[in-house]
């Protein structure tokens, strides 16, 4: 059953995590060192297509446009395919990645795209796994993506094995119709430190870094109440907190790992500015300089006015 049976083609979602992974308990493995929580992004992700070629080597597409063979995009793709092709490695396929987040949005898309990746992978092997499983396999492309293999909110846990067989994502049940995610590009250039390089280093080096758990830990619990309760303050305000905690650690490690920029600091300052004016938004930043808006969307029009051209996503609808 390992050989592949034909092309396949899948979509899975990009997430914002409300409750950060940050730190690896086992780099090899994505283990991560603490649970987290999403929510994912509905039809914004990924559509990769996987087919079978009589070549050499791989062929990697992304938005269209073929990658060199020896690019970082590239590599990450042949070497989660080798995953799939330990008994027949000389297997050879054409992977053609499209992104439909919007570009200016500036939002990574490794996990959408690993999580697409999979997905495709298991249906042209014929594996039919679980999503269940689907997830722990996309974990070990990037942490995140474990979490792109369900819709709306989701958390990863943890685990506790050394195999990593029980770490991965778990569809929460709940919904919430309105909550608005606005996504506000501050620079879409590449970052200099990616998210292993800058989870690594300030696990190495920040004391401050010990007491992240206990952060995330408390965060996500807390969560979990104002998802259960439908409480937008308590889910913006631990939301916002913990990716300034996090942020709080690169800052704190050496060298230091500052993702902001000038304008991620004015936006920053602009929502606190508007909340005190009360304006109910808050917002949450990963290992980049852009933000992502928290609000309901009785304010989205306040708040376009002040964020024009604000990408605005709805996980659950109006
Ligand atoms: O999945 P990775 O290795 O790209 O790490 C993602 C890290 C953050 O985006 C900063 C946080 C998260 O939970 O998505």
């Amino acid at each position: 059953a390992t050989i592949p049976k034909a092309s396949a083609e899948h979509f899975a979602p990009s997430n914002i995590a409300l409750c950060k992974y940050w730190g690896k308990r086992d780099s090899e493995l994505n283990l991560p060192v603490n649970a987290s929580l999403s929510v994912s992004l509905d039809t914004l992700g990924s559509r990769t297509r996987v087919e079978p070629i009589e070549a050499a080597s791989d062929e990697v597409w992304l938005n269209g446009v073929r990658q060199v063979s020896d690019s970082r995009f590239a590599r990450r793709v042949s070497g989660f395919i080798d995953l799939f092709r330990i008994r027949h490695p000389e297997l050879a396929f054409r992977v053609d990645t499209h992104n439909n987040i919007p570009t200016a949005a500036g939002l990574a898309s490794s996990a959408s795209g690993f999580g697409a990746l999979t997905k495709a992978l298991v249906d042209a092997f014929g594996l039919g796994l679980t999503a269940t499983e689907q997830s722990i396999i996309a974990r070990l492309g990037s942490g995140s993506a474990c979490r792109s293999l369900f819709d709306g909110f989701v958390e990863w846990q943890m685990g506790v094995r050394e195999d990593g067989l029980d770490s991965h994502a778990v569809a929460l049940e709940q919904t919430w119709p309105g909550l608005s995610i606005g996504l506000i590009k501050v620079d879409e250039s590449e970052k200099s430190v990616d998210s292993r390089a800058g989870m690594q280093r300030t696990k190495e080096t920040a004391h401050l870094y010990q007491s992240w758990p206990l952060q995330a830990a408390s965060d996500l619990s807390r969560l979990q109440q104002a998802i259960e309760t439908r409480d937008f303050a308590l889910l913006g305000s631990v939301a916002e907190q913990n990716a300034l905690s996090m942020h709080a650690t690169m800052i704190a490690s050496w060298p230091p790992l500052l993702y902001w920029q000038p304008g991620s600091v004015a936006a920053m300052q602009k929502v606190w500015r508007l909340r005190a004016e009360g304006l109910a938004v808050y917002f949450t930043m990963d290992a980049g300089p852009n933000l992502k808006m928290l609000f309901e969307s009785a304010s989205a029009a306040a708040l376009e006015a002040h964020f024009p051209g604000m990408e605005i996503v709805q996980p659950f609808g109006v």
